[in-house]
C-alpha cells in the first residue's frame, strides 16, 4: 500500500468510491474536483494499492484550524485499518498548536468511535444537517504540544 497525495488526476477513481460509500448523499464530482484542485488551501491524503485508490481523506486548512470535509474507504476494504491509518497520519502531521473539527452523521456509530478512539470530542449537534433530515455531531480535537526553551 502507498501513502501520497491526492491531484487531479484521482478525480474518476475518487467520484467512484464517493458515489459507492456515500450512495445518496455522495458529493458531486465538481465538489470533488474543487478540492482536488487545492483551492481553498484543500489537500487529499490517498491509500492506494496497485494505482487503485482504496481511501481518501480531504480537509482544508484556516490557519491553525482543520476542517475534515470527506473521508472513505472501499466499501470492499473496509474495516482492515486503511481509514485508521489516514486519520492518524492527519494527526501525527499536524502542526503542533492546532485544532481540528468535522461533521459526522449521529447515527454513524462506527466512524463516531474511530474519531473518539483518536482523541476527538463531541462539542455540539447540527440538527438537520444531511440531505435526509438527519443530524450532525460536531466533533473537534485539540493538538497543543508546547516546547519549553532548550
Ligand atoms: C469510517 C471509515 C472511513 C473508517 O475506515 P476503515 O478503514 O473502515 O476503519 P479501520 O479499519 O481503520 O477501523 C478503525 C478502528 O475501528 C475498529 N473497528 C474495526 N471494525 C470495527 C467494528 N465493526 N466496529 C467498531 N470498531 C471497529 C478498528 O479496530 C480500528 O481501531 P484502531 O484504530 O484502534 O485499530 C470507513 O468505514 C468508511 O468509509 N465508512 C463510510 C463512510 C464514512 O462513514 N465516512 C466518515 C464520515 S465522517
Amino acid at each position: 500500500m502507498i501513502k501520497r497525495k491526492g491531484n487531479l488526476l484521482d478525480l474518476e477513481q475518487i467520484y467512484a468510491l464517493e458515489k459507492m460509500v456515500f450512495k445518496n448523499e455522495a458529493w458531486t464530482i465538481d465538489m470533488l474536483k474543487i478540492e482536488l484542485l487545492c483551492t481553498n488551501d484543500s489537500e487529499t491524503l490517498i491509500i492506494e494499492e496497485n494505482r487503485l485508490i482504496l481511501g481518501y481523506f480531504m480537509y482544508r486548512k484556516l490557519s491553525s484550524d482543520y476542517h475534515i470535509l470527506n473521508f472513505g474507504v472501499s466499501p470492499h476494504r473496509q474495516k482492515e485499518g486503511i481509514g485508521g491509518i489516514l486519520l492518524k497520519d492527519f494527526l501525527n502531521d499536524l502542526e503542533n498548536i492546532s485544532t481540528v473539527f468535522l461533521e459526522v452523521k449521529k447515527s454513524n456509530f462506527f466512524a463516531i468511535n474511530l474519531y473518539k478512539k483518536n482523541g476527538f470530542k463531541v462539542r455540539g449537534e447540527r440538527k438537520k444537517y444531511y440531505k435526509d433530515g438527519s443530524s450532525a455531531l460536531l466533533m473537534n480535537y485539540v493538538k497543543n504540544i508546547e516546547y519549553g526553551l532548550v
